[in-house]
C-alpha cells in the first residue's frame, strides 16, 4: 500500500488563472465510518470511492488487524473501492500488538468506541501528534459504560482499552461539540445494554447517525429546548452488511472555493460534492461572504447523503462574524476560512476556535504565523480569531506543522500570492488529499 512520496518543502508559483473540474478524494469521515461498520457486519460490504488518504488507510489497516478481510483497488480518480468481508462484531480477532492509527483522531477515538464493547485488551497509538491530543473527553464516557481506559499519561494515546460485552447504556452530555466523541459512545452504545443517549451543544456531522440507521440500527435525533442535539439508540444492536458510495469531502472542497473565490481569474466545478447540512457551513459562510457558488443537486444514488455538483468564481469578498455554531459546525474548515478572510474587506472574527488548538496541530498558532509571515493581518484573541482585509499576500517560506489542512491551506495561498511560496511539511496532504498537487497543476494549466 505504498504512497507515492511526495516532497517535503513544496515551492508555488502564483497562477494566472484557475480553470477545470475536478472529482475529490471520497469524504475522510464517511470512509472511515464504512469501513469500521464493515467490521462490525457479518458478511461483505463494497465501499466505492473511499478517500486513499493515510487516516483512512490506518483505519483500513486496523479493521484487518481486527480480523476481517481487507480488498483494495486503486481507481484511476485516486479513490479506492474496498471490499470487506467479515464475521461480525461478535467474532473480532485479538489483534497481535498495538493498533497504529496513525495522525488520525478519528480512528482512534472512533476505535476506542467500538473495542470498549470487545472482551479483550487492545492498545490504540498513533504518531507524535496524535499522542499529545486531548482523550479525557473520551475516557470519560467509555468507563461510565464499564470499560477499563487508561491513557499513556492518564489522558493522552497510548489507549489501553480492557473492553467489556455488555456495557452498560448512558445518557452524555458532551462539553466541547465532537462529533468523534459522540460517535465512539454511540458505537459504545452498540455493544450496551439498555438507551444510550449523547447531548451536544451544537449538531456535529451526522454521518455515524446516518450510516447506522441505513445498516438497520434503530437511532433517533432531536433537538433540546436549549437548541442541544440530542442522539439515542438503543442496545444491543446489530449492524447489517450494507454497500457504501461515498460522496467527495466537502472539507476538501473547500480549498478550490477559497481559491477560485479569492483569485481575480477563476472558475472550478466540483463534482459530487457531499453537502450534508451538518457539514456545508463552509459553502453557506463564504456566500455569505459573498462568494459566487452555485450548486446543482444530484440524485443520492446509493450515497444515503446529499450531494451536489459546485461551480466557484471568482468573486468580491466582504468580512463576517462567524458565531460560536458557525465555528463549531465549520470546524475543519475554519483554517482555509482565515485566507478567504484576508481578502475580504473589513474585520472578520472567527469565534470560539479553541478546540482548533486541539486538532492535528496548534491550528490557531499555524494559521497565524504562516499567514502573517504571508502579509495577512490576522491575530489570535484568546480563542477568537481576527483578520482585517483586504491584504495583498507575498510568498514566503510557511511552515504546515506537518498538519495537512495548513499544508493546503497555504498552497492554495501561494495561487494568489505575489513572488513564491514555499510550504514545509508539504507531504502531510497525504492525510486527507493524496492527488492534491497533481490537481493543482490541473487547475492552473
Ligand atoms: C471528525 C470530526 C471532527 C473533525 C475531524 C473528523 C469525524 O473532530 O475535526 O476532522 O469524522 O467525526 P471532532 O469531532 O473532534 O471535532
Amino acid at each position: 500500500m505504498a504512497m507515492t512520496a511526495l516532497p517535503t518543502e513544496v515551492g508555488i508559483e502564483p497562477a494566472a488563472r484557475l480553470r477545470g473540474e475536478l472529482a475529490l478524494p471520497g469524504d475522510k469521515s464517511i470512509s472511515h465510518r464504512a469501513l469500521m461498520l464493515a467490521l462490525l457486519a457479518e458478511g461483505a460490504t463494497r465501499i466505492t470511492g473511499a478517500g486513499d488518504g493515510a487516516d483512512v488507510r490506518s483505519t483500513a489497516g486496523i479493521v484487518e488487524a481486527l480480523g476481517a478481510d481487507v480488498e483494495r483497488v486503486r481507481r484511476p480518480d485516486g479513490n479506492v473501492e474496498y471490499v470487506v468481508r467479515s464475521h461480525g462484531a461478535g467474532s473480532m480477532r485479538q489483534p497481535r500488538g498495538p493498533l497504529d492509527c496513525g495522525n488520525s483522531g478519528t480512528s482512534l477515538r472512533l476505535f476506542s468506541g467500538i473495542l470498549a464493547g470487545q472482551a479483550m485488551i487492545v492498545t490504540l497509538d498513533g504518531d507524535g501528534s496524535l499522542r499529545s491530543r486531548p482523550m479525557a473527553r473520551l475516557i470519560e464516557p467509555l468507563r461510565a459504560m464499564g470499560a477499563d481506559v487508561d491513557g499513556g499519561d492518564g489522558v493522552r494515546p497510548p489507549l489501553r482499552i480492557a473492553g467489556r460485552r455488555p456495557l452498560d447504556g448512558i445518557d452524555w452530555t458532551t462539553r466541547v461539540a465532537s462529533a468523534q466523541v459522540k460517535s465512539a459512545i454511540l458505537l459504545a452504545g452498540l455493544a450496551a445494554e439498555g438507551t444510550t443517549i449523547v447531548r451536544e451543544p451544537v449538531a456535529t456531522r451526522d454521518h455515524t447517525e446516518r450510516m447506522l440507521r441505513a445498516r438497520g440500527v434503530a437511532v433517533r435525533s432531536d433537538r433540546g429546548a436549549d437548541g442541544a442535539n440530542i442522539v439515542e439508540l438503543g442496545g444491543p444492536a446489530t449492524v447489517r452488511a450494507v454497500d457504501q458510495v461515498v460522496p467527495g469531502d466537502p472539507s476538501a472542497a473547500a480549498f478550490w472555493l477559497v481559491a477560485a473565490a479569492i483569485h481575480p481569474d477563476a472558475e472550478i466545478t466540483l463534482r459530487s460534492v457531499g453537502v450534508n447540512p451538518t457539514r456545508r457551513a463552509v459553502i453557506d459562510l463564504l456566500r455569505r461572504m459573498g462568494a459566487s457558488i452555485e450548486e446543482r443537486g444530484a440524485p443520492d444514488d446509493g450515497v444515503g447523503e446529499p450531494i451536489a455538483d459546485l461551480t466557484v468564481r471568482a468573486s468580491d469578498l466582504e468580512a463576517i462574524e462567524l458565531s460560536p455554531a458557525d465555528t463549531a459546525t465549520a470546524i475543519d474548515e475554519i483554517p482555509i476560512l482565515c485566507l478567504a478572510a484576508t481578502r475580504a474587506r473589513g474585520t472578520t472574527t472567527i469565534h470560539a476556535a479553541g478546540e482548533l488548538r486541539h486538532k492535528e496541530s496548534d491550528r490557531i498558532a499555524g494559521i497565524v504565523d504562516g499567514l502573517t509571515a504571508l502579509g495577512a493581518t490576522i491575530s489570535a484573541d484568546g480563542d477568537d480569531i481576527v483578520i482585517e482585509g483586504p491584504t495583498e499576500l507575498h510568498g514566503a517560506t510557511v511552515d504546515s506543522l506537518g498538519d495537512h489542512r495548513l499544508a493546503l491551506t497555504f498552497a492554495i495561498a501561494g495561487l494568489v500570492a505575489t513572488g513564491r511560496t514555499s510550504v514545509r511539511g508539504a507531504d502531510s496532504v497525504a492525510i486527507s488529499y493524496p492527488t492534491f498537487f497533481a490537481d493543482l497543476e490541473r487547475i492552473r494549466a
